[in-house]
């Protein structure tokens, strides 16, 4: 079955959201949605989640998930708002009980910050399958990126957060802390293995040289063959240094630090203060 698939583009981090339907009713679900988070003053903004429920409440869709492919380290997720809205149920990988302890530690966080990943309703693991009304969806455990990252097979489409990206700008890093550049390349190889005409649908662009407009829908057959860092018969050698060197190179994300306190909490802001106040940790030469 082929899912009706509707992409919004945040500007501001270069990310991509969708809503994906089932093409017989109206069961839907969210894949990485985006809470606008300004650093320089500390506010949020909800503009862009506004824009997924304007589109959710005119066509009469019921948000049955609300699915992220990892913790994402560049924009905070609003799940926690679309589901207080829309409904659905948040799902992630249940490796992210490892990014909770690792960034627990980090943000040295205490023994209320539960690393069970109870602040999720699901955990999804290589294999398991859940349903949009009629779609099926197939779970794959994609680990490179960082330990937790899945991918969401969906009737025709994969939805493959930050493994790859368009074939002419390649993959994600995988330097953050637990990911691993060999682990990311057997983790593509899993989606290359599904059939050619596989929709593949990335959490990122941020063009390639030579081209002009954002991109994100491309086909397992185009990553084959064209892929700049895995595709056309590449080995996992010549990918690896390739990875390793260039993520050597590149600056942390602008919101790393809001990105990961809060998205490992599921979207969630810290506990409030004793007077009701929310705040954020900046770790001094930790990350
Ligand atoms: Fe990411």
């Amino acid at each position: 079955m082929k899912p009706d698939v509707k992409a919004f583009f945040d500007e501001a981090t270069n990310t991509i959201s969708y809503v994906v339907k089932d093409p017989t009713g109206s069961a839907c679900a969210i894949v990485d949605s985006v809470l606008d988070f300004d650093y320089s003053s500390g506010r949020t903004d909800t503009r862009s989640a506004d824009a997924i429920i304007a589109h959710v409440e005119a066509e009469g869709l019921d948000v049955q998930w609300l699915l992220e492919s990892h913790v994402h380290a560049d924009h905070l997720s609003a799940a926690p708002y679309l589901q207080e809205r829309l409904g659905g149920k948040i799902g992630i990988g249940d490796r992210i009980t490892i990014v909770q302890d690792t960034f627990g530690k980090v943000f040295n966080e205490g023994t209320e910050f539960q690393r069970d990943g109870s602040q999720f309703d699901r955990l999804f693991v290589e294999g398991d399958s859940f349903h949009i009304g009629q779609l099926r969806g197939d779970v794959l455990h994609t680990p490179g990126h960082t330990p937790a990252c899945l991918t969401y097979v969906v009737g025709d489409a994969a939805f493959v957060g930050d493994t790859l990206f368009m074939p002419d700008f390649g993959t994600a890093r995988c330097d953050f802390p637990g990911g691993s550049s060999e682990t990311l390349f057997n983790s593509v190889q899993k989606i290359l293995a599904l059939p050619d005409e596989t929709r593949i649908f990335v959490g990122h662009d941020y063009k390639a040289p030579g081209r002009e407009d954002y991109a994100w829908e491309t086909t397992v057959g185009e990553q084959k063959a064209a892929n700049i860092h895995v595709g056309a018969g590449k080995s996992k050698d010549d990918f690896v240094k390739m990875r390793d060197a260039r993520d050597a190179t590149l600056a942390m994300p602008k919101l790393i630090i809001p990105s990961l306190q809060v998205n490992m909490r599921a979207g969630n802001m810290p506990e409030p203060d004793e007077k009701g106040d929310v705040f954020l940790k900046v770790p001094v030469n930790k990350i």
